[in-house]
């Protein structure tokens, strides 16, 4: 079978090195190979695979943590199969941190909300870049096509048998701009988040959404949009970088202007309170205080332990003219991980045959409301195996799940967006008649997603939101259609992305995403998780179900 995956962080990469044993493997990526978010990831992986800690323990983590609405199934497996994959990244050459040297016991760290220390980790805090630059060896060693500089714009469908939808390869955007179709008879996005949706993220440049735009185009189904994570503590510098919750885990603690340790006042684990708690935490804190950040003190883990266990962090601290070993340094909350997406299956099977998601792009339910620390890269591991193993039983006829299950009957009770809120039509039904207040712009869009459909959200809020974005949607994209009659189709009755330049893509990505993810927090009228309303303040019982949705099904000739 001919296999293109799309985006090159952990997922992508896991994904084409695996189907690279029995398929030909085409690797596209929209920057240069080793840029993606895996490569920022700071913290580890969590994995239960210690004496003292267990795969039962851990599902209990993760299953707290995504505030009810986690998916048991895909936790099972996830914390399950963790153990195993963690000790193929050592097979391949992937170094991690041991405590006493080469062959002795694994290093691990501790963060919030887990009930042991069970993150392992490489290069101190930059186990993200081992990891990528690992798998980069890896897949470099195999015969994989790799396309750099190429975004993907659209997903190409025709009918598959019986006529339902089928999607058989990508369009994309070449270096040049060049309009570019690659043939596939399996296609695998794992092109990441969406964190450029927000003025302030962890997240590099290339998350733009894009791969659950042109799912949302495509017709497939999408889940848990509304369930964006912020991390409580970015370096409050321009570019907000990440400052690892493994700091905090080492025993660092938060303070106000006035050196008060507020975390202890909003919940008895303070520090290492579940990410949604500790955000909000800081978040209102900064309120009380003018909106000035609050402060991470690291400064009792003293300078040689901070520089050994910390390198990197240290380094970028440093490059602000900061000290931390000295004095508490500014944080914000800062968007970081998106727990919705494309929803899979537990082979990373869609709704639309021929399609798989892996990694941040996929909703597979294992994080539900709210993400427990490091268990991204680990699901990217995890579930990128398992694609991979679903191609290979669909290239023999099977399934496409190696354990011949159905991908539309797997992923438990969900509840459908009301028509009303999901339209997928430029500027319909959401009161965009009035146009926007100003033009669009990136830093607009961002401006109104910080301030709008943030760390707190109200159906006043969110209303305005969705009156601004349709009003730029209808605006940047025009009503209608661009697909041609008699051929492979892209789209259905919704606007095609735009061709080149990438940004223009980008920003028509951002827009689609954004319509999408405003429709989602309108819809769950509850605080759940990451996903906190003020004019909805408690958890709502009858809300305990993923929500999940399509834009309508393309008719393809
Ligand atoms: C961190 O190091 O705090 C980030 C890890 C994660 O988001 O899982």
């Amino acid at each position: 079978m001919r296999v293109v995956v799309v985006g090159s962080g952990v997922a992508g990469l896991v994904a084409a090195h695996r189907a690279s044993r029995h398929h030909e493997v085409v690797l596209v990526t929209k920057a240069d190979l080793a840029e993606s978010s895996t490569r920022y990831a700071q913290g580890g992986i969590a994995v239960a695979m210690f004496p003292e800690d267990s795969v039962e323990a851990h599902v209990a983590d993760t299953l707290a943590a995504g505030a009810g609405t986690c998916d048991e199934a895909a936790v099972r497996v996830l914390c399950g199969d963790g153990p195993r994959r963690v000790r193929d990244l050592l097979d391949l050459g992937v170094e991690l941190d041991r405590v006493a040297g080469p062959g002795s016991e694994l290093a691990r760290g501790q963060e919030a909300a887990h009930s042991a220390r069970r993150i392992v980790h490489a290069g101190g805090d930059a186990t993200g870049l081992a990891v990528e630059l690992g798998l980069l060896r890896a897949v470099r060693s195999t015969a994989v096509e790799v396309h750099e500089h190429t975004a993907l714009r659209d997903l190409l469908l025709a009918p598959g048998p019986g006529g339902a939808p089928h999607v058989v390869g990508v369009r994309a955007l070449g270096p040049a701009g060049e309009e570019i179709e690659i043939r596939a008879d399996a296609v695998v996005l794992a092109t990441g988040g969406a964190g450029r949706l927000y003025p302030h993220t962890t997240n590099p440049a290339v998350a733009t959404g894009d791969g659950v735009a042109a799912v949302l185009r495509a017709g497939a189904v999408v889940q848990d949009l509304e369930m964006y994570q912020f991390h409580p503590t970015a370096l409050a510098v321009p570019g907000t970088p990440l400052v690892s919750e493994a700091v905090r885990g080492e025993g660092a603690v938060l303070r106000d202007e006035s050196g008060r340790r507020f975390m202890l006042d909003v919940h008895p684990d303070a520090e290492l309170a579940p990410r949604d708690v500790v955000a909000r935490g800081i978040a209102a804190a900064m309120t009380a205080q003018g909106g000035r950040p609050v402060l991470l003190d690291a400064t009792a883990l003293g300078r040689e332990r901070l520089a050994a266990r910390f390198p990197s962090i240290t380094a970028t601290v440093a490059a602000h003219g900061l000290d931390w070993a000295a004095e508490p340094v500014p944080v914000t909350p800062a968007a970081h991980y998106w727990m919705g997406g494309v929803r899979t299956d537990t082979w990373g099977r869609t709704s639309l045959p021929g399609l798989w998601a892996v990694g941040e792009v996929a909703c597979t339910g294992v994080h539900g409301a709210n993400r427990l620390a490091s268990n991204s890269l680990l699901e990217s591991l995890v579930f990128a195996w398992r694609a991979a193993e679903a191609i290979d039983a669909a290239g023999t006829g099977g399934t496409g799940g190696a354990d011949g299950t159905d991908a539309a009957g797997t992923a438990g009770a969900v509840r459908d967006l009301p028509g009303s809120l999901a339209d997928a039509g430029t500027g319909t039904g959401t009161g965009a008649s009035t146009g926007p207040a100003e033009p669009f712009s990136r830093a607009a869009l961002q401006t109104t997603l910080w301030e709008l459909v943030g760390l707190e959200r109200d159906e006043t809020g969110l209303a305005e939101a969705a009156r601004r974005i349709d009003a730029w949607r209808a605006a940047v994209a025009g009503p209608g259609s661009t697909a041609t009659p008699g051929t492979e189709q892209a789209l259905p009755g919704v606007s095609a992305a735009p061709p080149g330049p990438v940004t223009a893509l980008e920003d028509r990505n951002l827009l689609d995403v954004a319509h999408a993810v405003v429709a989602a927090a309108r819809a769950r009228t509850e605080s759940r998780g990451a996903h906190a309303r003020r004019d909805a303040p408690r958890l709502d019982p009858a809300q305990a179900v993923p929500t999940a949705w399509a834009w309508p099904t393309p008719a393809v000739p």
